[in-house]
């Protein structure tokens, strides 16, 4: 039985055999013995073995070694003499099970860029920082799964292959058989694509089992080449029952909340490396999110001190143009300095689901802010309105034929309803500090790429 180096080096149990495998990250030979370090990705720090002479493969296999060979060690736990680790294993046995070539392997001792990096998917893992960040990501799904169990939201598995547009915005990859001849042909007799989003389908859920939520992936054909934008994203999409935009909003800075709290409290090692090397201060601002009120503001608001603000935007802002990436940060680093809830958007801006406000210009929507990302959530209140939605879905071009079941869920016993979409991706750039989105999310699909 293998026993993960993570759980070696917090419990220490020195004096037991045991068993580590994984693949050599360093070795240092000194003549009658070996340090060989051994990684097997659960914890950021590696295991450091002392193979000697007495192994009966020293000379023939462990002397050779290269970084990225994989291998099973057994043999002594000890306390280690040496600075730089508490325990170390004197290996019994070492078999060697995958040999890399040294002079091949594309992931050398010094630091390689991350653009380099994103040319090799297949190894990227192995090193020290997208190890960490994978880490991070799995324990920061467990914490959203955990975050919404606790508070008895049901997860809702919304269809990956839909024929509903939710956002409208003419982003959906169509899906094929490549075998149709007609348009009244198609495999699933209407014409269909990979979904956007999961909230239509989270809404019909909501409106039978109250809080629900749905943690998928998402896809969008925008040709988009920025570093907070991919084309295969995951998306964490609570809608609940009974519940307007105040407290829609409320939740969604509880779950930001805790989800750095969790990943700061259960990924410490990682999130070391993150603050040191990838983003200075990291852990501080994280802390100041955790510790302080969001700030809120509306939209026209926000116009009005993009446009009194002496910065020189590239875009020009006035009332009722969609706030660009330049606006949000601004607005977020600069005057604010912590995440902001932007509220009640032009409704000729935002899709044809969002309520519409008393002012008739305006929708209860909510998107939040933060330093470094811009926006990282996006919600609203639902329009819950047979008569209204109608009227926003026929002047945005809908077929109303086409959403009939939407509609139904308004005709009857329709209630207040809210939700809003995390973008998980932006979620653990915002975590670990990443510069760009493509380094958080195992394999990235973009405009001209998809490895692997
Ligand atoms: O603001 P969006 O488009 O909202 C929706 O899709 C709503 N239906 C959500 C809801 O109310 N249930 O997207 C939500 C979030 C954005 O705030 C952003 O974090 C992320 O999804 N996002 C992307 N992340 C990576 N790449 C992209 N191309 C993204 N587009 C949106
Ligand atoms: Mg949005």
């Amino acid at each position: 039985m293998k026993t993960r180096i993570k759980n070696i080096l917090r419990l220490q149990p020195v004096g037991e055999t045991i068993t580590v495998t994984g693949w050599v990250r360093t070795k240092r030979d000194t003549g009658s013995f070996s340090f060989v370090e051994i990684s097997d990705g659960s914890s950021l720090a590696n295991l450091q073995v002392i193979a000697g002479e007495s192994l009966a493969n020293y000379h023939s296999a462990i002397t050779s070694l290269g970084t990225g060979s994989s291998v099973v060690v057994s043999g002594e736990l000890k306390e280690s003499p040496a600075k730089g680790q508490a325990v170390e294993l004197h290996a019994d046995d070492i078999e060697v099970v995958g040999t890399a070539d040294a002079e091949t392997y594309p992931l050398q001792k010094k630091r390689h860029s991350f653009e380099f990096l994103r040319e090799m998917s297949h190894l990227r893992p192995r090193t020290n920082a997208l190890g960490a960040v994978g880490r991070v990501r799995s324990r920061l799904s467990y914490a959203v799964h955990q975050f919404f169990q606790i508070r008895d939201f049901v997860q809702v598995h919304t269809p990956i292959i839909t024929t509903s547009d939710c956002e409208g915005a003419g982003e959906m990859f169509q899906v094929s058989t490549g075998q149709e001849k007609g348009s009244d042909d198609h495999f699933f007799g209407h014409s269909a694509g990979l979904t956007v989003s999961g909230q239509l389908q989270a809404e019909v859920y909501a409106l039978a089992l109250g809080d629900v939520y749905t943690f998928g992936p998402t896809f969008r054909a925008e040709n988009s080449h920025t570093s907070r934008h991919l084309a295969e994203f995951w998306m964490i999409e609570p809608e609940m029952a009974f519940c307007d935009l105040q407290s829609n909003m409320q939740l969604a800075e509880q779950m930001l909340k805790y989800l750095l709290e969790d990943a700061m409290e259960h990924c410490q090692e990682d999130m070391q490396l993150f603050d040191k090397f990838i983003e200075k201060g990291l852990l501080k601002k994280l802390r100041a999110v955790v510790d302080k009120d969001f700030a809120h503001i509306t939209y026209s608001e926000a116009i009005e001190r993009l446009s009194k603000s002496k910065k020189k935007f590239e875009y020009p802002v006035e009332w009722g143009v969609d706030m660009q990436s330049e606006h949000e940060r601004y607005l977020t680093e600069e005057v604010f300095k912590c995440p902001l809830a932007v509220t009640d958007y032009p409704a000729s801006i935002k899709p044809f689901y969002m309520r519409v406000n008393d002012d008739k210009k305006t929708v209860a929507a909510m998107d939040i802010l933060v330093p470094g990302i811009g926006e990282i959530i996006g919600g609203s209140q639902r329009e819950e309105r047979l008569e209204v939605l109608e009227g926003r879905m026929v002047e945005a071009g809908i077929d109303l034929k086409e959403y009939n079941w939407y509609l139904d869920l308004r005709r009857y016993g329709t209630v207040p309803h809210s939700g809003f979409g995390l973008g998980f991706e932006r979620l653990v750039q915002f975590v670990t500090g990443m510069a760009n989105i493509r380094e958080v999310i195992p394999f990235p699909r973009t405009p001209g790429s998809a490895p692997c």
